[in-house]
């Protein structure tokens, strides 16, 4: 989708711009490639990392001989907490060890109060989080279902080879795909880690707001990104970790307390607006599907309370993994804008 959202942004003024949602990162770094000056938000500490790492990070990569000391575990004795925790969850024995003990390299090499470190911790930090996600069916880990990988069964979903693939060489090969988007353009940018409805500050050109999409039966159990990809924030903050999970959970989530969502059927259309009234200074750029809760028609009438001229864009686009309210063919990307 980079492109289209590049054709329907270039025409706007703006050089700073607001990633209110950051996520992957992948359109600050499209903001980033426009040379603009973007600061990257995300609530969760774990997307948090990879906007440091390809956002706000200019030009430190993790290097090779960096990567082998790494990944070299002689002598190491390493915390086992993942081991101990996470038994027949999501992993295999031989690799919740692994997890461990990369984990305990990793912090105990790198500081985040060295920025150059803070950086390396960061690309290393990626690495990790996309090997854990491809490792994993559904790339989630909304349930204890590593049998689904382990089970002798004929498949006719997910990808099993990828699943099977060594953590270490997943690993070296997103470390390498890290290091290559690193870019250093001649504008400031910024990675941060807070909850939107809580942002004091607001001297942008233009935010673009992507938030959880919440589908037309007001309810999905994907919505909530905390317990979806509550082990890698986890993995993010490893000492602790055991304070924020729920042990009554067959998953081992996270306790509810630490499963923040202002976005859920009663509370979404309230916080958008409470966006756009924070956000009204700046030219607002608003990202959901069709078919969704609140309508398109709905979240552009929220928008006019606040600019003066609204409009929207969109396109056909067809998710691998999610029926999108019944039927993919019928979905829609929109980009509803206020100037
Ligand atoms: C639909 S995704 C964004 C996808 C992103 N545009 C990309 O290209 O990957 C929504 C993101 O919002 C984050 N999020 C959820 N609630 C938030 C909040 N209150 N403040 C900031 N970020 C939040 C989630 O962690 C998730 O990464």
């Amino acid at each position: 989708m980079l492109p289209w959202i590049y054709k329907n942004l270039k025409p706007l003024e703006f050089n700073s711009v607001l990633d209110a949602f950051g996520g992957t990162g992948a359109v600050s770094y499209l903001f980033k490639c426009m040379n603009k000056e973007v600061v990257y938000n995300d609530l969760l500490k774990f997307n948090y990392n990879v906007g440091k790492a390809i956002i706000e990070n200019e030009n430190t990569l993790l290097l090779d001989e960096e990567i082998d000391l790494l990944l070299n575990f002689n002598g190491l004795s390493s915390n086992t907490f993942i081991q101990r925790t996470f038994k027949e969850i999501y992993y295999l024995d031989e690799e919740n060890l692994w997890l461990d003990q990369i984990i305990s390299n990793i912090n105990t090499r790198y500081s985040e109060n060295i920025k150059e470190a803070g950086f390396k911790k960061a690309i290393a930090y990626f690495g990790l989080i996309q090997a854990c996600l491809t490792k994993r069916p559904f790339n989630l880990f909304h349930r204890k279902n590593l049998y689904l990988r382990t089970t002798d069964v004929e498949r006719n979903f997910g990808n099993k080879t990828t699943w099977d693939k060594p953590f270490e060489a997943q690993f070296r090969k997103f470390v390498k795909e890290a290091n290559k988007a690193v870019i250093n353009t001649n504008q400031k940018c910024k990675a941060t880690n807070k909850h939107i409805l809580e942002w004091s500050t607001n001297n942008y050109d233009l935010v673009y707001f992507d938030p959880p999409y919440l589908g037309n039966n007001g309810r999905s159990e994907t919505i909530n990104y905390q317990k979806c990809y509550h082990f890698l924030e986890g993995l993010v903050s490893y000492n602790i970790w055991s304070d924020l999970i729920d042990f009554e959970s067959k998953n081992r989530k996270f306790k509810n307390e630490h499963c923040v969502n202002d976005f859920t059927k009663t509370k979404v259309a309230d916080s958008i607006e409470i966006m756009f009234e924070k956000f009204q200074d700046s030219i607002l750029v608003f990202s959901y599907k069709k078919g969704g809760v609140p309508t398109i028609g709905q979240i552009q009438n929220i928008m006019k309370k606040f600019k003066k001229r609204v409009y929207t864009r969109s396109m056909h686009y067809k998710y691998a993994l999610n029926r999108q309210n019944g039927n993919a063919e019928l979905n829609r990307e929109v980009l509803i804008i206020g100037i």
